[in-house]
Formats: C-alpha cells, structure tokens, sequence
C-alpha cells in the first residue's frame, strides 16, 4: 500500500481472461510470476460466445492442408492481411488443436474417433474450390470450452487472477510499459501493477453499434487506453458483420448452421446466396453474405418487406437443399439430417432461439439480420505479439497485445469464421513466450511518481459532474444509431461525414454526463460512464479511417468507391490520436505467394 494505492508486482500482468489472455497466462506462468486482471468473472469472457469451431487443415474428413487454410484466409481477408502472420496463423493451428485436445477439451467426434469437423465459409479445398471440413467443434460451444479448459489449466498453473478488476491506464516510464492502474469494482479501491511485461487481450468493440453480437461488457478498453498513451490502432475501418444475428437482437446464430447444411431464404422462398456465390453458395465468406442480405433487403426481398430475412435450419429444408446439390455421405448414398443431429449439433442456437424468439426452429425458419462482431482492427503487433508503436514497425519495449484486440494482421478486410479462435491461442501462446523472453533480459521498470493520478483525476470528474440533462444511456445509444446507419456494412463519404460530426458532438454532451451513483462499491454506473469514453473514441477513429479509405476491400464497402483499388490502398492504415484530432498514417502489407486476385466464391 501506498498512499491509498495498493502496489503488486509481477513479471508479467494480463488484462482479459478470454482465450487470447489465459493462453499467454498459460504459458508465461511456466516461467514467471503472471497475473491476470478480469473485468469479470474469466469464464465469462468474450471467448465463451464463439460458437462453430477452430479452424484447423486437420483432414478428419477429407483431404485439407494449412497451406488451403493459408490461402483461404488471405482470400477472406480479400489480400490486406499479412501473408507472414497467415502462415504462422494456419501451420500452428493443426498442432494447437491437438494441445487443446490433450489438455482434456471434449471435440466432437467422428464415428472412427477423431476431432470433428464442420465446413464454415470461405474454407474450401483449394482444387475442386468446394467447401472443406475444416472447423472442429464442440457442439456449438467451441468458446465456451475453450475458456474452461483453459482457466482450469492457468488455475493447475496456479496463476493469479484478480477478477473484477477494470484496467483503467497503462503506464509508461520514457517509452517502457511498466505497469497498469486498476480499479477493484467491489470496493472502488485503486491498485497499480507493476510488471516487467504488460500484455493487453481485452477483445473488441462491437459495442459502438446498435446491432452486434457482442456482451454489454465489450467496450474496447485496452484499445482506447493504449490509443491514448500515443500508440496507434491499425486497420480500424475494417470491422466484421456477422450474416446471421438474431431479428433485432443482434444475437450470433454461428455459421456452423450453415456449415451443417443451413440456408439464407429471402422473402419470396429463394435461395439467394446461389445469385451471389455459385460455388459457396450459404458458406461464402462473411463480408459477401451480409452484402447480400442488405441487397435482397433494399430491393424488395426481405420477409413481407422488413429489413431482415430467413435462415432456415429445418431438416426437411436442408434435406431438400442436399438433394438438389447432390450431397453425398462418406458411403456414397445421398446426405441427410435428422432433426435429433441439428439438435445434437446445435444446441445452443436451437435453445436460444426458442428463449429469445419463442420459436422452434426446428419447425419455423430464424428471423436473421447481419450483426457487428468482431474488429479485424486494432494494436499493430509483430508476430510475437510485441506491440508496435508506428509505421516502421518499431516495438514498445514491455507492451504486448493478442487476440481480438491486436492486429498482427491475420484477418485483414475480413476474418474468415473460426479463424478468431485460432488467433487468439496461436498470438496469446507467443505472446506469453516472448514476454517470458522479454522478463529475461529487463529489470523492472521504476514507476514513475504518482502514477495513478491521471486515473483518480478521469474518475474524480465523472464522479463529481452534477446531474444534468445528460444520460449515458442515450449518448449510447444515439452513437449506435449513427454508426449503424452511416459506417455499417455500405458507406458512402457523405454518410460517414455526418457520423463523424455527430460522433463529434456526443462527445461534447459526453462530458456534461453526470453519475447517479456516487459510492465506491460496485458503480457501474461510473464504470459505465468510463466504457462509453472508450467507445466514442473507437468510434470516431472507425469512422475517419473508414472516410480515408476510397475503395471497397472486404467488409469495407464504398458505395462511391466500389472497387478494390491495390494500386493506392493496399496498404494497412494506423490511426494516432493527437492533440489536433485523429492523424492516419500507412504502412504496407506483407505479400509473400499470393499477389491479390479477383474473389470468386
Ligand atoms: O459463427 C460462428 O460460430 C462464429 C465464429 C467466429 O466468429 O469465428
């Protein structure tokens, strides 16, 4: 204790209990003292909502190779993401896999024993360009036990783990990352952390908009408090819409619906997606399905005319789909499912459904609209997860980011499904070992004087603000509202012009918000407060990145701009926060065997 700050020292301090942190947690704690601090309770985390699979060419089913998975994925990511780290990504997905096995995760299994494996867009065998079976699963919990498998091996490791601890600042002392400010939520007590290695994995911000996937949780905090310490965000206009979030909810329906023979049925009972990816058809990639679905919406197409339209997981529908496609068993006779296999297969989604819409859809089809889920963007990384503070790649000594949070880049304009899984095990493990590395050769860093300060004077002034006009839950709100309409799956330069101003004067009404609650225990009120600083400036950043960029490239689609344009935008972007307002600059993106070509799903 010093002062009325409680001081800890580790080797090295995790902010995020997903499946990225506990993977560095993992592996780090073999060698050093590791904490790692939760804004809840770890089992909780994000991870636990990834449903389908983890994509690994481990051929269970049929022939597959990592350099199919390599291939596809900078297909997906329609050539931004950087050849180097897709292949780091793809090769040590087959043996990542069999880690997770051993350390006892229940795979689904083939009759013969092995992993199962499901097809998922954009993961095709690389000859024939049909769907491959890449995607290994548990049922449609693949996250969920990926994070329970996980904690129960960093708790054998015995790391510590501080839940319900906000991660509020990084601290830097002439460049080096040495330490972190916490607050402890139960007790609104501020603890400072110093450590030789600080290693961020505190996932997205699907948050900033009014359809999404993500948990109210989800906020963007170690994004915003490290673009705040001068260190920029990479590719943050690219950020994913999932094609099938429950009608208005936002709630992600995986994609292994569609891996299991699922498929997307406009208003009039077509199969659209044949009209928009012949070979792919249900399982092209993501960026071109949401399109779709907003196409068939704005002509006319969507159910009696609304702005969403059907996925359709009844057996007698993908039954008659596997006929008129031919779909054969392994034994060579026509393919079919019963409804106990999508129930066995799917049963999360088949149970939400039935909680959230009140339908069974193993009788009626799912009311689906594309929903936000997930950043390609975020802090520039190297492979071994060091971040890296410009466009020279030049790394901050101590600070290190993985998962969803980072961008190493792996998924580029957009991320082929299960490859987040795979990202973040395969960049939290290299995260953990080079933070061990790092401890090696460094002494802690001094802290320097009062270094809670900034912190205690953030939460001093939202605390103290007297209650006027302004409600946090509208600023949100009216932000979501913005960013859906203006820098969602189309955007066009006057639309994200005007999200920009609007963003803009949000965060003007954002610092006349006042806090109900004034106590110390447990206010989320503030903690609230806190979280929508961090996304308006997400926001913002998304929105002047997206402006900039004048081409279509993945999920980033220019109304006014259509086109891919390699010659002047193959190129990641990197936004710094500066005293004059957001400042982009460029970097290039690393193409090894796969000059871009034209996609063709
Ligand atoms: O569709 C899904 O199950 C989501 C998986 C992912 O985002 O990788």
């Amino acid at each position: 204790m010093e002062g009325d700050v409680v001081l800890h020292k580790y080797d090295v301090v995790i902010v995020g209990a997903g499946g990225a942190g506990l993977m560095a947690a993992l592996y780090a704690s073999r060698s050093v003292r590791v904490a790692v601090l939760s804004k809840m309770w770890p089992v909780r985390s994000h991870t636990g909502t990834a449903q389908g699979g983890i994509g690994a060419a481990l051929g269970n089913h049929e022939e597959d190779h990592p350099e199919w998975h390599v291939f596809d994925t900078i297909k997906g990511s329609d050539y931004l993401a950087d050849q180097d780290a897709v292949r780091v990504l793809c090769y040590e997905a087959v043996e990542l896999v069999y880690e997770l096995e051993h350390m006892g995760l229940p795979f689904d299994r083939t009759p013969s024993g092995r992993i199962a494996q499901r097809p998922f867009g954009g993961h095709t065998n690389n000859v024939t360009k049909q769907p491959v079976r890449r995607a290994c699963h548990a049922a449609d919990r693949t996250g969920h036990m990926i994070l329970q498998t996980l904690y129960q091996q960093c708790i054998k490791q015995r790391v510590t783990f501080f839940d319900e601890f906000q991660v509020l600042d990084v601290i830097l002392n002439e460049g080096i990352a040495c330490g972190l400010v916490a607050l402890e939520i139960t007790t609104g007590q501020l603890h400072i952390f110093q450590a030789r290695a600080v290693v961020f994995a505190t996932g997205g911000w699907g948050k900033i908009w009014q359809i999404t996937s993500n948990a109210h949780s989800f906020t963007g905090d170690g994004a915003a408090i490290v673009l705040r310490r001068g260190i920029p965000l990479e590719d943050m206009e690219f950020f994913q819409f999932h094609p099938t979030g429950i009608y208005k909810m936002g709630i992600l329906i995986t994609e292994g619906a569609r891996g299991e023979g699922g498929v997307l049925i406009n208003g009039r009972g077509d199969r659209f997606m044949e009209r928009y990816a012949p070979t792919m058809k249900d399982l092209a990639s993501r960026d071109v399905i949401s399109r779709a679905i907003y196409l068939e919406i704005r002509e006319g197409r969507g159910v009696e005319g609304k702005d969403y339209v059907y996925l359709d997981i009844r057996p007698e529908t993908i039954n008659r789909y596997f006929e008129l496609d031919g779909k054969k068993s392994p034994d060579g006779t026509p393919r079919r499912i019963t409804a106990d296999e999508i129930k066995t297969r799917l049963p999360d989604i088949t149970d939400f459904v039935r909680t959230y819409l009140g339908i069974d859809p193993l009788n009626q089809p799912i009311p689906v609209q594309p929903t936000a889920h997930y950043a390609m963007g975020g802090i520039p990384t190297d492979l071994d997860g060091r971040a890296l503070k410009n466009e020279n790649n030049e790394a901050l000594p101590g600070l290190y980011a993985a998962g969803e949070v980072a961008c190493v880049s792996v998924h580029g304009a957009n991320r082929l499904g299960t490859n987040s899984l795979v990202d973040i095990l395969v960049f939290g493990r290299r995260s953990g070992l080079d933070a061990v590395r790092y401890c090696r050769q460094t002494d802690f860093t001094k802290l320097p004087a009062r270094a809670d300060e900034p912190v205690r004077e953030t939460l001093e002034s939202l605390r103290s603000r007297p209650l006027g006009d302004e409600r946090i839950a509208d600023i949100r709100a009216e932000m979501q509202r913005v960013m859906m309409d203006y820098v969602g799956v189309f955007r066009e330069a006057t639309g994200i012009e005007k999200a920009i101003r609007a963003l803009r004067e949000l965060q003007e009404r954002y610092q006349r918000v006042g806090i109900q609650d004034k106590s110390m225990c447990y206010n989320t009120d503030l903690l609230e407060a806190w979280e929508l600083g961090c996304l308006l400036e997400l926001a913002e950043v998304t929105a002047v990145a997206a402006l900039a960029r004048t081409e279509s490239r993945g999920c980033h689609t220019r109304e006014d701009h259509p086109q891919r344009d390699d010659k002047n935008w193959l190129k990641h972007s990197l936004a710094f926060r500066t005293e004059q307002g957001i400042e982009l600059r460029y970097k290039p993106v690393t193409i090894l065997n796969y000059p871009p070509q034209e996609r063709v799903y």
